[in-house]
C-alpha cells in the first residue's frame, strides 16, 4: 500500500531527480518490452542513472559465467538490480547474493511482482477500493506468472475470483490451495462466454507460447480464448479490462475504443508504480 500511495503521488508529479547519485542495472536475460522501458523511465524520472543488459546474449553469460557470478558482479557496480529470467526462483536465489536489493521482474513461470502492483494500482484507480471485487482471470492461467502474483496479491482484499481457461492451461493446484487456506471462493469455467456479467475485473493474458516443450500442444491451445466487443454487452459500467500485455489475438482490436479498455493505461501506470518500488527500496 506504499508503492501504491507513492505511485499516486508520483502521477502528479512525475519528475523528481532525487536519485542522481544512484546507479540501477537493469538486466534481462529474457525479452521485454514494458518491463525494462517502464522501469529504466522510472529511474531516469528519478534522476537515477541506468546500467544494464536485455539478452543473456550480450552478456558473459554466453561464454560460461555463471549466474552468481554474473549477480555479484552487477551488484558491485548498482544500488539495485531489476532482474528478469527464465528460471522459476532466479530473483530470490539472486537476492541470496546481492549486496543489494533484487527486483523480481519475472522469473519464468512463477511470478512477476512488479507487473502485481501496477495491476493493483490501476484496480484502486479505476474501482475506487481493492474491496470486495470480482475478478475473472482468462487465458493462461499455469504459466501465466502476472495471474499467480495478482491473486495472492488481492487475496488481502476479499475477492472473489472466475478461473477461465482450458484443462491444458488451468491454474495449478498449489494456488488453488492458497485460496482454500485463506477462505477464498474461486470457480472454474471453460467458455469466457456467461462469465462477463457480474465481473469487475476481467483480467485477460496471453498464451505464453515459450513456456511450452511441444510446439504441437501450443497450437492447440493457442486460439481457444478471444474476446471481442460484442461480448461486453450488459457488463457492469465499472468493468475495466486489464492485460499485462503484450496482447497476440486474446483481446480484439475492436475492444480498444470500448470505455471498458484499460490496458494501455494499465501499462502506462507501471511508471509511477515502479517509481515508487524505486523508492520504496531506497529508502529500506
Ligand atoms: N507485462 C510485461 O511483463 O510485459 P513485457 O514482457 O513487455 O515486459
Amino acid at each position: 500500500m506504499q508503492v501504491l500511495d507513492l505511485a499516486g503521488k508520483y502521477e502528479k508529479d512525475t519528475n523528481r531527480p532525487i536519485y542522481k547519485d544512484k546507479v540501477i542495472a537493469c538486466i534481462f536475460f529474457e525479452p521485454s518490452t514494458r518491463t525494462r522501458l517502464s522501469f529504466e523511465t522510472a529511474a531516469n524520472r528519478l534522476g537515477a542513472r541506468v546500467i544494464g543488459f536485455s539478452s543473456l546474449n550480450a552478456t558473459s553469460i554466453s561464454k560460461g559465467e555463471s549466474l552468481k557470478d554474473t549477480i555479484k558482479m552487477v551488484s558491485n557496480y548498482a544500488d539495485m538490480i531489476v532482474m528478469r529470467h527464465p528460471l522459476d526462483g532466479a530473483a530470490r536465489y539472486a537476492s541470496e547474493i546481492a549486496g543489494c536489493p533484487i527486483v523480481n521482474a519475472g522469473d519464468g513461470a512463477n511470478q512477476h511482482p512488479t507487473q502485481t502492483l501496477l495491476d493493483m494500482y490501476s484496480i484502486w484507480k479505476t474501482q475506487g477500493t481493492l474491496e470486495n471485487l470480482s475478478i475473472t482471470m482468462v487465458g493462461d492461467l499455469k504459466y501465466g506468472r502476472t495471474v499467480h502474483s495478482l491473486l495472492q496479491a488481492m487475496s488481502h482484499f476479499n475477492p472473489r475470483f472466475r478461473f477461465v481457461s482450458c484443462d491444458e492451461l488451468a491454474i495449478p493446484r498449489e494456488y488453488k490451495n492458497f485460496l482454500d487456506s485463506r477462505g477464498i471462493p474461486y470457480s472454474e469455467h471453460k467458455l469466457l462466454e456467461g462469465q462477463i456479467l457480474n465481473t469487475d475485473i476481467l483480467y485477460m493474458t496471453r498464451i505464453q507460447q515459450e513456456r511450452f516443450q511441444d510446439p504441437m500442444e501450443f497450437e492447440k491451445v493457442r486460439n481457444l480464448m478471444s474476446l471481442d466487443a460484442s461480448m461486453l454487452t450488459g457488463a457492469r459500467p465499472n468493468l475495466r479490462i486489464l492485460h499485462p500485455l503484450p496482447r497476440v489475438n486474446e483481446i480484439a482490436t475492436d475492444v480498444d475504443d470500448r470505455p471498458e479498455a484499460y490496458y494501455f493505461e494499465q501499462a502506462r501506470n507501471g511508471v509511477y508504480t515502479r517509481m515508487g518500488i524505486i523508492t520504496y527500496l531506497m529508502n529500506q
